[in-house]
This record gives C-alpha cells, sequence and structure tokens, in this order.
C-alpha cells in the first residue's frame, strides 16, 4: 500500500514525520507497513516555479492508495493562491465529498468550557460545493462602486450522497443528526439543504433529525457541548463548526479531518485540522495528536482497524500521562510526544 505524503508547509513538516513514526509503530505491532512517497509540494516549490503542485501533480497523486497531508501556507503568499493551488483541486478531482472532523475530548486536555469534557462529536462537511465556489466574480476595482459577487452553488446530488454519509453514520452512533441551516436568511439554497437532509434522513427510522440555525448551534455547542453526536452542514458552516468544536475539545492542535470519496474510486486525503502556524514553525514545539489523531483516521480507512484502534489508545494514553506540548500547558517538544506514543506502542 502506498501513501503519497505531502508534508507542505510551516509546522506540517514538523507533525507529519512525527505522525508517520507513530503510524508505522502501529502498524508494526500487527506485522504490516505501508511505503510513504514523498512529494515536496507547497510554497516552496511556488516560490520557484509558480505553481504549488506540478501540472500532472493530480494524476501522480491518483497512483497512490491515500494522501497524508501536513498543511500548505506561507505569510508572503496569498491563502487564495496555496488552497487552491493544492488542496482545493484534490478534494474536487478526487471527489473527496465528505470532510469528516471527529472531535472527543482528551484526558489531560482541559476544555475552555463548561461541559466541554463531554464533547463526542463527528462533524460531516460538505467538502465539494456549496459557499466555496469558483462562481462570481469582481468589478470596478478600486473605484467607489466596486462590487463582488460570489455564487453558492447546492445540488441535489451533492446535498443527498453528503446526507446519506451523514445518517448512516447517525445510524452507527447514537442515532442523533444535527443539520446547521440558516433557512431564515438564505432563502433559497438553504431551505433546499433543509429539504434534501430531511428526505435522507426520514429514510432511516432510528435516526432523530434536528435542524438548528448556524448562529443558535453555535451558541448551543458551547453551552451544552454534549448534547451533539453527528452534525452534518455545508461546506462553509462545517468549516467554522468544525474549528469551533475542536477548540471547545481543547486545542485545535489536536484535531483531525479526513476527505473521504467513500466509494474509493479516487484516494482520500487526511490532514489534521489545523494550518502551517507560522507563528510557532521551526521550533519544534507544534502539537503533533491532530496530524497522529488524522493518521488513525486514515489507517481505519485503509481497513487496518486493529493498528487504528492501537494508534488511538496510545495517543490517548501519551496525552493523559503528561506528556503534553505547549498549546496544551506542558513542555514536550513535537519529538518527544512522538517519541512517548511510539515507546507506548512498542510495549
Ligand atoms: P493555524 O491553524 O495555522 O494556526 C492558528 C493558531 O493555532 C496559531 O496560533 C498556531 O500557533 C496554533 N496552532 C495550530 N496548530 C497547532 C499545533 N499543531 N500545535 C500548537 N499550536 C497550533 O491557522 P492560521 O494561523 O489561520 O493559518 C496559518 C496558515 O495556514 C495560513 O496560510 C492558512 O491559509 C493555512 N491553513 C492551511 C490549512 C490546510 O493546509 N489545510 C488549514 C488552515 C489554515
Ligand atoms: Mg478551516
Amino acid at each position: 500500500m502506498s501513501i503519497a505524503v505531502l508534508a507542505g508547509d510551516g509546522i506540517g513538516k514538523e507533525v507529519v514525520p512525527a505522525a508517520i513514526a507513530c503510524v508505522d509503530a502501529a502498524l508494526a505491532r500487527h506485522g504490516s507497513r505501508v511505503d510513504w512517497v514523498d512529494y515536496d509540494w507547497g510554497s516552496d516549490l511556488y516560490l520557484k516555479t509558480g505553481r504549488m503542485m506540478p501540472v500532472d501533480g493530480i494524476e501522480t497523486l491518483a497512483r497512490h492508495e491515500a494522501i497524508f497531508l501536513g498543511a500548505v501556507g506561507l505569510p508572503e503568499i496569498p491563502d487564495t493562491e496555496t488552497l487552491w493551488g493544492l488542496l482545493i483541486p484534490i478534494r474536487r478531482e478526487f471527489r473527496q465529498y465528505i470532510n469528516l472532523r471527529p472531535i472527543r475530548a482528551l484526558d489531560g486536555v482541559p476544555s475552555p468550557v463548561a461541559g466541554g469534557d463531554d464533547i463526542d462529536v463527528v462533524l460531516v462537511r460538505e467538502n465539494n460545493e456549496g459557499e466555496y465556489s469558483e462562481i462570481g466574480g469582481r468589478s470596478y476595482r478600486g473605484r467607489p462602486e466596486e462590487e463582488a459577487i460570489q455564487v453558492n452553488v447546492f445540488t441535489r446530488h451533492g446535498i443527498e450522497r453528503v446526507a446519506r454519509y451523514a445518517v448512516g453514520l447517525a445510524e452507527s452512533r447514537g442515532g442523533r443528526l444535527t443539520s446547521a441551516t440558516k433557512s431564515n436568511g438564505i432563502i433559497h439554497t438553504m431551505p433546499f439543504w433543509d429539504e434534501v437532509v430531511a428526505e435522507a434522513a426520514a429514510a432511516a427510522p432510528g435516526v432523530a433529525l434536528e435542524s438548528i440555525l448556524i448562529d443558535a448551534l453555535a451558541a448551543r455547542l458551547v453551552l451544552d457541548p454534549g448534547r451533539f453526536d453527528v452534525i452534518v452542514a455545508s461546506n462553509l458552516f462545517g468549516d467554522i463548526l468544525s474549528d469551533l468544536a475542536g477548540a471547545i475539545a481543547g486545542s485545535i492542535g489536536v484535531a483531525p479531518s479526513a476527505n473521504l470519496n467513500p466509494e474509493r474510486q479516487f484516494p482520500s486525503l487526511f490532514e489534521p485540522v489545523h494550518g502551517s502556524a507560522p507563528d510557532i514553525a521551526g521550533r519544534g514545539v507544534a502539537n503533533p495528536i491532530g496530524a497522529i489523531w488524522t493518521g488513525a483516521l486514515m489507517l481505519d480507512h485503509l481497513g487496518h482497524t486493529a493498528a487504528a484502534d492501537d494508534l488511538t489508545t496510545a495517543f490517548r494514553a501519551v496525552t493523559k500521562a503528561g506528556v503534553r506540548t505547549a498549546d496544551l500547558g506542558g513542555t514536550a517538544t513535537t519529538d518527544q510526544v512522538s517519541a512517548a506514543i511510539v515507546a507506548e506502542l512498542a510495549r
């Protein structure tokens, strides 16, 4: 099995090797291994060639079973270039229409909000359409009448597939599905979203669906994080909610994510939620747990379920034991956290 590695920029280059060591250690317990193939794409390549990845980048990645990404983004380059030059084309070309973000409190990682230690949510974010569209334009640049128009794109097919995935996930968990909406203010796309999600949920009698306006949902997540199970949301709402839920769980540095092509027609992409964190990059202090947890999601997707479970148990034990990076109030380095997890897996 071969995995394309895109460590990317900033702390991506630090957390990715840390995570690979842990994934290898988990696989070794089961006599398995994977091949990691490095690609030095990202902002360095952009500064040299004006491209985040080579012209045939997508074809190259298509030859792998999965893609493991750190983060991309450099203060000197506009984020639109780094994001639309690499991550968004990969998500779309490979029909990774599910962005899965499990958020669960970890022992030893205090939540900043009351009740935050009870959070155990899976956020299912639509990843291919919605508010992140290329349709629109900008006119009269620099003039008083300057205007920008960005068109939201919601299709029945797009909503149906993400809704069905979320309903299936809710069935396999607590049976509670929350849909983020804004049908009071966004009067065309959001009522459509509500209808299609409701149809998908109606097909599963064991699933109770609740649609909540995104603003109220944000407040309720903070006030009562323990009441949510599976949340399905559009591209933009899901992006915002997942950072919020990640913060409730303690730190963005521990949050994992998977960009899934559930049909497995194309490789899926696995990446921590956090970005390249230029403010702490190069110091070896980034929290690798988000990337390591992401590695567990990848192992699970690739069918290495036992190794995935071992890896999860190991990083939870190490965090609980107090081996923590600075964002969690500890003094451990990235490599020390990784080494502690590898040692735990070798026991
Ligand atoms: P960020 O996630 O990089 O950083 C936000 C804050 O969280 C910073 O203070 C950072 O130090 C801290 N942080 C993040 N990850 C951490 C970790 N593992 N351990 C400890 N602290 C951590 O988000 P920001 O600052 O908005 O974006 C920085 C760059 O990353 C931008 O260029 C942005 O476009 C890019 N980005 C890329 C993403 C990706 O490649 N998927 C996702 C999010 C942002
Ligand atoms: Mg985000």
